[in-house]
């Protein structure tokens, strides 16, 4: 696996949460927070980047990222112009260089992007002048999956340290297990991969992770319970007998999530398959399912990660929602973005 990360330049560019401190994750947190306020007004919008041009560069499919990612920018005033690989030169054969090149001429302030290769994303921001945010890199990362999760979890429980959270399914595959597997680890969570040991990476154990092969087993007295999507678009050959036994031995059911805390939490960061990895009325549950939630965090967050790095490649504090001042920055739009 690519082991390109944001270890040099944490908050230049989101690369993956590896590299990131228990500080800069709380930093992130904590400003998400007060954005969760303001996307519960009336208003809101704020104009903090404004002036700004964030380009959404969609390599893969995606609903909820690429919108909330555009919705996080255009809550804080900045150009939001989302390409899709399917609609652009790469479809003619650019390069993944070249590409960067050009968008890079065209002087954004933020680049997200989501690509289905590990470590795109990472040597595109070699390649460019302003602040890149992985949306995903194919099982590698996706940073703002984690810190979001993170989110959920912290306003639900009130902290993270200490908390034992089950991630299940197709770990393999999963970037939004590698990030959460780091992200939990790095602040104090007991993290648990739950997997039939064809959907297990070699090296999980070296993350720390405990394994289990069993749900009964995995999930006992667990406070958290992750599902996973069977990453299909990701399998060459069968990784699973069928969906039916997958689903009888590593669903989530009512059986199987009796075994955790009574007031255990189930995420999943969808797409879901109802009947594959999760069980229906569970998905629905408005008692014990934070998927929904997890939705509405991920705006805050990429408003969060957006505003950060806008600050910290002009050595400024994060302004947030209460200082910004209603029509811009208080000292206007004169500065360099990056
Ligand atoms: C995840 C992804 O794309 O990695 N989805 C998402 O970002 N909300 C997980 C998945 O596709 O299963």
């Amino acid at each position: 696996m690519n082991e390109l990360t944001s270890n040099d330049l944490p908050f230049r560019h989101l690369l993956g949460i590896e590299g990131l401190s228990p500080d800069d994750i709380t930093e992130i947190l904590d400003l998400s927070d007060q954005y969760v306020a303001q996307n519960r007004q009336v208003d809101k919008k704020r104009s903090i980047l404004g002036g700004r041009t964030q380009i959404n560069l969609f390599f893969e499919t995606s609903t909820r990222t690429r919108t909330s990612f555009e919705l996080a920018g255009k809550r804080l005033g900045a150009d939001v112009i989302n390409m899709s690989a399917t609609a652009s030169a790469i479809k003619k054969g650019e390069t993944l260089i070249d590409t960067a090149a050009t968008l890079n001429a065209m002087h954004p302030d933020a680049l997200v992007v989501r690509h289905p290769h590990s470590g795109a994303v990472a040597l595109l921001s070699q390649k460019m002048d302003c602040s890149v945010i992985n949306a995903g890199d194919g099982s590698h990362e996706h940073p703002t999956q984690a810190l979001l999760d993170a989110l959920t979890i912290r306003r639900r429980l009130g902290h993270l340290h200490g908390l034992t959270v089950a991630i299940c399914g197709d770990i393999l595959h999963s970037r939004v297990a590698r990030s959460n597997i780091m992200l939990l680890s790095i602040m104090g969570a007991h993290v648990r991969a739950i997997a039939p040991p064809t959907l297990l990476p070699g090296a999980v154990e070296r993350m720390g992770v405990e394994i289990f092969h069993n749900m009964a087993e995995g999930l006992k007295d667990v406070d958290i319970v992750m599902m996973l999507r069977l990453q299909n678009e990701r399998m060459n050959g069968a990784y699973v007998p069928s969906t039916r036994e997958y689903y009888h031995f590593y669903g989530l059911d009512q059986a199987k999530l009796a075994k955790a805390k009574p007031e255990a939490l189930i995420m999943h960061p969808g797409p879901m398959n109802r009947g594959v990895e999760i069980d229906s009325d569970l998905a629905d549950d408005i008692n014990r399912s934070v998927i929904r939630e997890q939705v509405e965090m991920g705006v805050a967050v990429r408003m969060a990660v957006l505003d950060l790095l806008s600050r910290r490649s002009t050595n400024q504090p994060p302004v947030g929602p209460e200082e910004a001042a209603p029509n811009g920055r208080p000292e206007g739009p004169g500065e360099a973005a990056s």
